[in-house]
C-alpha cells in the first residue's frame, strides 16, 4: 500500500482499483486480528456537522493504532470567530500528521488540501462520503466473498453524498450500480459519468425512477435519509416525493431472497426504511457499521504509512 502513502482521500475517485481492493484487504486483515499496526501520530477530526458512526470510529482506529486523536470542534476554535480556511489549514499541517473533516461544500475540502501536506481525508461532504463506501464495500465482500459483478441498488435521494460515493466506488470494484430515484434527486451527470469511466466495460450503470425494476435480481438493496444534513428545511416536502421508494417489506419481495439491505445510518426508520426491513434477516447494518472502524484503519495506516 506505499503508493498511498501522503496521499489525501476527498473522492472515492481518488484511488485505483488495485488500491481499493488493497486497503479492503487490509481492513479485512485488521479485522480477523491476523496483523496489529502500531503508529505514534496525531489525527485530527475538524467536523462541521454532526456525527456518531465517523467520529467514533475514526477515534477507535487511531487509539487501536496507538496514535493519539484531536477533536477540533469549530465552535471551540477561532473557526467558529472567521480565521480564514486557508490560515487554518497551514497552521494544522504544522501540528498534526494526518486530518479527516466533515464539511458542506467539496470545494472547502479541496482548498484546505491544497494548503497542507498532511493525508486530508473526506469524513463526509454534500458531495461524497468515500469513507463509508470503504466500509460497504467490506461489508459487501463480507457477504459475497467479491465485488465484482454484484449488483447494488440505491433506492431513494439520488443526489446525495451516498449515492455519488457508491456510484464511484462500486465502479471501481466492477460492480453495476443502480440509482432508484425520483426526478429531480437524481445523481449528478458529472458523476453518473465519471463512474461510467472508472467502471470502463466491467460495471453496469442505471439511473432510474422505477425502485422495483432496479431492485430486481440485486444482490444489495442500500438506502439513505430523505433530507441530508442542512437539508432539515425541506424534510417535510419531500416525504410524499420519496414516499414510493421507502425500502420496505414490499418492495424487498420483489428482491432475490439472499439480497442484503445496507444503510450508512443514521436511519430515520418509517420513512426511507421500515422496522421490519433494517431488524429483519437480511439487514446488515450493524456489521456495516462496525466495518467503519476498520476500513478507516487501514486508510489511516495506508496514508501514514504505518507497518
Ligand atoms: N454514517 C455516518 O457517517 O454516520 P455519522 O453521521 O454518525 O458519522
Ligand atoms: N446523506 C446523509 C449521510 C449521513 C451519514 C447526510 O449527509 O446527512
Amino acid at each position: 500500500m506505499g503508493a498511498l502513502i501522503g496521499r489525501d482521500l476527498l473522492s472515492m475517485s481518488d484511488l485505483t482499483t488495485d488500491e481499493l481492493h488493497g486497503l479492503l484487504n487490509l481492513a479485512a486483515e485488521l479485522k480477523s486480528g491476523k496483523i496489529h499496526l502500531k503508529c505514534q501520530k496525531i489525527l485530527g477530526l475538524l467536523f462541521y456537522k454532526a456525527s456518531t458512526r465517523t467520529r467514533v470510529s475514526f477515534s477507535a482506529a487511531m487509539y487501536r493504532l496507538g496514535g493519539q486523536v484531536l477533536d477540533l470542534n469549530p465552535s471551540v476554535t477561532q473557526v467558529s470567530r472567521g480565521e480564514p480556511l486557508i490560515d487554518t489549514a497551514r497552521v494544522l499541517d504544522r501540528y498534526l500528521d494526518i486530518v479527516a473533516i466533515r464539511t458542506f461544500d467539496q470545494r472547502d475540502l479541496e482548498t484546505f488540501a491544497s494548503y497542507t501536506d498532511i493525508p486530508v481525508i473526506n469524513a463526509l461532504t454534500d458531495l461524497e462520503h468515500p469513507c463509508q463506501v470503504l466500509a460497504d464495500l467490506q461489508t459487501i465482500q463480507e457477504s459475497f466473498n467479491t465485488l465484482a459483478g454484484t449488483t447494488l441498488t440505491y433506492v431513494g435521494d439520488g443526489s446525495n453524498n451516498m449515492a455519488h460515493s457508491l456510484l464511484l466506488g462500486g465502479a471501481l470494484a466492477g460492480m453495476n450500480v443502480r440509482i432508484a430515484a425520483p426526478s429531480g434527486y437524481q445523481p449528478l451527470d458529472e458523476i453518473v459519468q465519471k463512474a461510467k469511466v472508472l467502471g470502463s466495460d466491467r460495471s453496469e450503470i442505471t439511473i432510474t425512477t422505477d425502485p422495483i425494476a432496479a431492485v430486481e435480481g440485486a444482490q444489495v438493496i442500500y438506502t439513505d435519509v430523505w433530507a441530508s444534513m442542512g437539508q432539515e428545511n425541506t424534510a417535510e416536502s419531500r416525504i410524499p416525493v420519496f414516499q414510493p421508494y421507502q425500502v420496505n417489506e414490499d418492495l424487498m419481495s420483489h428482491a432475490d431472497q439472499s439480497a442484503i439491505v445496507l444503510h450508512c445510518l443514521p436511519a430515520h426508520r418509517g420513512e426511507e426504511i421500515t422496522d421490519g426491513v433494517i431488524e429483519g434477516r437480511q439487514s446488515r447494518v450493524w456489521d456495516q457499521a462496525e466495518n467503519r472502524m476498520h476500513a478507516q484503519q487501514a486508510l489511516i495506516a495506508s496514508l501514514l504509512g504505518v507497518e
